[in-house]
């Protein structure tokens, strides 16, 4: 494939109790339950066959509210000045982002879910399963995120995270 544009149709859309960047949590696991739904359109309803068998669901998805990218970022967690690449901020030159939500059932095409760190509304990209097998790594290095904690971050007073 030549570089050039890509082009991606949402599969579904995120309805999330979120309206707004603040108070949206900067990952799931930092604020507790939240549980919401994932619709996926119709002609992509076929494509949930044999997902309720699974406990967690990758979600990928577009940051559609995302201020322009810039290449370095002061992240939430820690007053450093870092690389785009070394972050997970919702600003970045391709603008997609990635959760890891538990799947509490399926209603037809309706996912139901807990673990939302997502704008209401977010266009979903794809769904794939979790699974530790493949995707969990013993002895992974976390870089300048070492030591940090939800308690040391400020992302719930701030909205301009990854600027
Ligand atoms: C730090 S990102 C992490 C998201 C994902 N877990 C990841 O690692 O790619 C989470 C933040 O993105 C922002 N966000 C969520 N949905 C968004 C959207 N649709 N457009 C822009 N920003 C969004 C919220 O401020 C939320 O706190």
């Amino acid at each position: 494939m030549r570089p050039g544009a890509v082009t991606f149709h949402p599969i579904g859309i995120v309805h999330s109790p979120f309206k707004e960047k603040v108070g949206t949590p900067i990952q799931a696991c930092f604020d507790g339950p939240t549980e919401g739904r994932i619709e996926i359109f119709e002609r992509y309803e076929d494509g949930l066959d044999g997902v309720e068998g699974f406990s967690h669901l990758y979600v990928l998805y577009v940051f559609d509210r995302a201020i322009p990218a810039k290449l370095t970022v002061t992240p939430f967690l820690r007053d450093v000045r870092v690389g785009v690449f070394a972050t997970r901020a919702p600003s970045r030159p391709n603008p997609i982002g990635i959760s890891i939500v538990e799947l509490l059932g399926l209603e037809g095409r309706f996912l139901h879910v807990r673990g939302l760190d997502m704008l209401d509304e977010t266009p979903v990209l794809d769904i794939k399963p979790y699974v530790p097998r493949f995707d969990v790594r013993e002895h992974a290095r976390i870089g300048w995120m070492e030591g940090t904690t939800e308690e040391s971050s400020r992302y719930k007073a701030d909205a301009r995270f990854g600027e």
